[in-house]
């Protein structure tokens, strides 16, 4: 059987480390995307890709087994068979427009193209949950489920509001006057995986000492003794009101308000959540002084990457201008 899978990649409006903490954000999946596409057949998996020079070679017995020795691309590939344990191999190739290592969740495309070539049957909700299972396999970083999720439900014009607490996903129209830039900081994108877990963790340890911060008071913080962990803290809360504000600036077209409230984020992510570097900085402060940007921010993990700036058309001349996208799909024939 002939599979062709497509998944884009996505960017972070706002909502930045409030995933796995049941608290709110406002992704889009975008015109950038992955494709694998091939014959399902055999009793491994296959790929070779336009990007990488060397193939994966997964079996279906033991996927990870196999995956010390080949190329580091191959971990996703054998965290996804793991998952799945298919019965059936594959034997293909991918090739993807989505930037490697900038924060645009090339490893959640690859992910969920692969689920799908391999024959995925289920809701995206579902397609989503196994993906990040097969990330956590693959990097060993306890990533959220954003990223998986938006490539997996992606809606076509709308960025996506999901509410991690009970999963649920509310299409949110993007203004036809507002123009969406994704901007490379130049900085390869280090998810820190080290430093994203202890993100993680030191939100965790709050909320056994204040309650889930999505539903938490900001004054409540103040209860927490440790400075760092109140700087974790009052990032999540403030973070999840602004991505409420955002949507009801959206719904308003009052894309200033908005911008405004990209800032903020950046801000917060900058001084309390620390995720920020210099480099991110530089390029959000010169986006932000560009005539015609209502606002930027570091999108995704943060740890370098990307800035996305939102503007009036044309208003910023590099980077990649991106559309708001349908999910991942696949078709097959034969
Ligand atoms: C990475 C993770 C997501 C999310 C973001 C930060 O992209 O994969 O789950 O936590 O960082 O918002």
């Amino acid at each position: 059987m002939w599979v062709r899978a497509v998944a884009p990649g996505r960017v972070n409006l706002i909502g930045d480390h409030t995933d796995y903490l049941g608290g709110l954000a406002l992704p889009m999946a975008i015109d950038l995307s992955t494709e694998v596409h091939g014959e399902r057949r055999g009793d491994s998996v296959e790929l070779a890709s336009d990007l990488e020079a060397e193939p994966v070679a997964v079996g279906l017995d033991d996927p990870l087994g196999d995956v010390g020795a080949g190329p580091a691309w191959g971990r996703y590939v054998a965290g996804v068979v793991a998952e799945l344990r298919p019965e059936v191999g594959f034997r293909g190739r991918v090739s993807s427009s989505v930037p490697v290592g900038a924060g645009l969740s090339s490893s959640a495309a690859l992910e969920v193209a692969v689920a799908l070539a391999l024959g995925f049957e289920g809701t995206a909700l579902e397609l989503a949950r196994a993906c990040q299972l097969a990330e956590h396999t693959a990097t060993g970083v306890p990533c959220g489920i954003m990223d998986q999720l938006t490539s997996a439900a992606g809606v076509s014009g709308h960025a996506l509001l999901i509410d991690f607490s009970t999963l649920e996903v509310r299409p949110v129209a993007v203004p036809d006057e507002a123009e969406v830039v994704v901007v490379h900081s130049g900085e390869p994108r280090s998810l820190a995986g080290s430093a994203y877990a202890r993100r993680r963790s030191r939100c965790e340890a709050a909320e056994e000492l204040i309650g889930p911060l999505r539903s938490a008071d900001l004054d409540r913080v103040d209860d927490l003794e440790d400075p760092v962990t109140r700087r974790r803290a009052r990032h999540v809360i403030t973070e999840n009101a602004r991505v409420r504000e955002f949507v009801g600036a959206l719904d308003a077209h009052d894309l200033e308000r908005a911008g405004m409230l990209m800032v903020e984020s950046h801000e917060s992510l900058r001084t309390d959540f620390e995720v920020s570097t210099p480099a991110l900085d530089r390029l959000v402060a010169r986006l932000r002084a560009t005539p015609g940007v209502y606002g930027a921010r570091l999108t995704g993990a943060g740890f370098g990457g990307c800035v996305v700036a939102l503007g009036a058309p044309e208003a910023v001349q590099e980077g990649w201008r991106v559309q708001a996208s349908a999910g991942a799909r696949v078709e097959a024939s034969g």
